[in-house]
């Protein structure tokens, strides 16, 4: 067999490895408290559970067109106007399976050898993962502690020559939990504008899950980007739902054709009752989300005040997500060492910084969306085997 070469440039996401050694322990009788994986403990709301289970019922189980259903891509349209006052028409949104797929799409697009892309280290590990799979140089901006893990303008604009193709943001930042606020980004969005061969790929799939009422720095506020800008969304987050697969990006016009041949040659089309599922959520209630965000404030102030009483263990505050990011380095051990010692020692799954990229090496991910007595006990754990 001969498979073909691109294959093995791939990469992947160590936290899946972390699940299923969790997993495997766990079926074992072993006692662990997860806070590896990227998702919330809150079930998806009620009244959007309810639209799926209908739809199937009124039989809605057949193909849709495969950017979505119009309904699906209006609603998108409708909440992008409401939420951030941007005028985004429903032929320009493609709802996909996850927030995922708009990633992975948008590399694809850009991604060549000759070509390069600019992503952030730490990052979400599918940037880097894609664009190496493309044969595009893969050129990282260093996110550091000392700016407690938000952008800096002028690094990223040093990193932008004549073979950049493609910029990755992502704002609330996973793994750092970081907030970079709109003034930075406004800053950035003015600084893009002497590149006007660059195209921005702004993945905001948290930026419902935002602390202290700060603003929401989307990438919506610059309409003189809207011809170079793909913007990466999704019910994930949001909405507590990420085993629905479901998300939507925003494309620039003359891109939506691709996205759609993408789309049939890929998946033909998103679940469809997950699709009036969407819907629901996106013009429905938004209770669930506000309750989240608000336990999601006291379980950061839970988590982050354990962590910094830990001996050697620094953290900096979450402005969103649900992603605390500690320093272990003055533990005396990076943080795979951590991670490894963590599960076995304490029973506690958590992910190595480096697993997001090298610039992560002595930082762990511990997701915060979990109960207050998980964190606490977690913490509890980790302050023993430490001792
Ligand atoms: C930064 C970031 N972007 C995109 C995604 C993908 O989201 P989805 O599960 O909707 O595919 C994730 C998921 O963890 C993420 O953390």
């Amino acid at each position: 067999m001969k498979i073909a070469k691109s294959i093995n440039r791939l990469g992947t996401e160590a936290v899946y490895d972390i699940f299923a050694e969790t997993k495997k322990l766990i079926k074992q009788g072993k006692k662990i408290i997860d806070l590896s994986l990227g998702q919330s403990d809150f079930k998806s709301p009620n009244h959007v559970v309810e639209a799926a289970i209908k739809a199937l019922k009124d039989g809605h189980h057949g193909y849709t067109l495969p950017n979505g259903t119009v309904e699906c891509r209006e609603a998108v349209s409708r909440k992008i106007k409401n939420l951030y006052n941007a005028n985004v028409g429903s032929e320009r949104i493609v709802i996909m399976p996850g927030g995922k797929p708009t990633m992975s799409f948008a590399i694809s697009f850009f991604g060549e050898p000759g070509g390069e892309i600019v992503y952030p280290d730490p990052g979400f590990p599918i940037y880097e993962s894609m664009i190496k799979y493309t044969g595009a140089k893969a050129v990282p901006y260093n996110l550091t502690i000392k700016k407690d893990f938000s952008i800096d303008v002028d690094s990223i604009v040093s990193l932008i020559n004549e073979n950049t193709r493609l910029l990755i943001i992502n704002n609330p930042h996973n793994p750092s939990g970081s907030l970079t606020d709109k003034s930075v980004i406004d800053k950035l969005a003015k600084g893009l504008a002497n590149f006007p061969h660059v195209v921005i790929l702004s993945d905001e799939i948290y930026d419902r899950l935002i602390f202290d009422k700060k603003e929401i720095p989307t990438f919506f506020n610059y309409p003189d980007l809207y011809d170079r800008l793909i913007v990466l969304n999704g019910w994930s987050k949001t909405y507590a739902m990420t085993g629905w697969r479901l998300g939507w990006g925003v494309w620039p016009e003359n891109l939506v054709e691709h996205v759609f041949k993408f789309c049939v040659n890929n998946h033909s089309c998103v679940n469809t009752s997950a699709q009036y599922a969407a819907i629901a959520a996106l013009d429905g209630p938004e209770n669930h989300l506000n309750d989240m965000v608000k336990e999601f404030t006291e379980r950061r102030k839970l988590m982050v005040d354990g962590l910094i009483s830990l001996k050697g263990v620094k953290c900096s505050l979450p402005g969103g997500s649900f992603f605390a990011f500690p320093n272990v380095k003055d533990t005396g051990m990076n943080g795979e060492e951590f991670t490894k010692r963590c599960m076995k020692e304490a029973g506690v799954a958590v992910v190595p910084g480096t697993a997001f990229g090298k610039f992560g090496i002595n930082n762990v991910r511990l997701n915060f969306a979990t109960s207050r007595e998980n964190i606490s006990k977690a913490i509890e754990k980790i302050d023993k085997y430490l001792k």
